[in-house]
């Protein structure tokens, strides 16, 4: 068992916290309405865990973003602005900062525990290169075509949303750290529906250490 489970398990249990992580991924993909009668409870979830994330998860480390780390070996040419969904404690859009260091990374959450988290580990960037921000990802604060990448690692997806701020041409990654044992879950052909209603073509599927990716590119007008 991979410890980004036992670790947070708490009184609902590893099966419990799988079965309601997956239960918010299918609603958030099939019925995006549901969200908000489920968003106090996610936001509960993870503000409540903000402070140990990084140790009870160890988001930094190689295994945690081995799947994103993949992924980004299939997002061509090297995007300018990218944007990492759900990105907690910020590990995964340092990670796109570093892959990427031409490019303009932003990293948004709904809770602000995590953020705070996050913003501390760039400290006061003066080029402004890498920044966090509080923001739903059912409801971005950007406009349409925003960014080149849109990543996202361990959260459920908000399609919708995630395509309305792609640029036509540009990548979308959806990576979880422990497959289909992760929570937030949702099956890559699931995924691939989904993006493909809103003119996504896959690009690539994998997987690497315990985890899987997909990585879509947006057709261009
Ligand atoms: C399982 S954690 C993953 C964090 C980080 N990406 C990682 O892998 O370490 C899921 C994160 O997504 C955030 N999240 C869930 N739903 C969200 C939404 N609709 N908008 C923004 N953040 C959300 C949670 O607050 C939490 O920090």
């Amino acid at each position: 068992m991979v410890n980004l489970l036992p670790n947070l398990e708490g009184r609902l249990g590893a099966a419990g916290l799988r079965w309601s992580g997956r239960l918010v991924s299918n609603l958030v993909v099939r019925a995006p309405w549901t969200w908000p009668l489920l968003r106090p409870f996610v936001d509960r979830f993870f503000s409540n865990r903000a402070l140990a994330w990084d140790r009870i998860t160890d988001a930094g480390s190689a295994r945690h973003l081995a799947p994103l780390s993949a992924a980004a070996l299939y997002v061509k040419p090297h995007p300018e602005r990218v944007l990492d969904l759900g990105t907690g404690t910020g590990e995964g859009a340092l990670l796109m900062a570093r892959e990427f260091p031409a490019a303009s990374v932003r990293g948004v959450d709904m809770s602000s525990e995590m953020i705070r988290i996050a913003a501390r580990k760039v400290g006061l960037d003066p080029t402004g290169r890498v920044a966090f921000k509080v923001a739903d990802a059912s409801n971005l604060p950007y406009d349409d075509d925003s960014f080149d990448l849109v990543t996202q690692l361990n959260m459920p997806p908000f399609v919708a949303e995630l395509a309305r701020v792609v640029r036509p041409g540009g990548s979308v990654v959806i990576a979880t750290t422990a497959g289909p044992r992760t929570p937030a879950y949702a099956r890559p052909d699931t995924i691939a529906a989904a993006f493909a209603r809103r003119g996504f073509n896959e690009v690539a599927r994998g997987s690497a250490a315990d985890g899987e990716f997909w990585v879509g590119r947006r057709s261009r007008r």
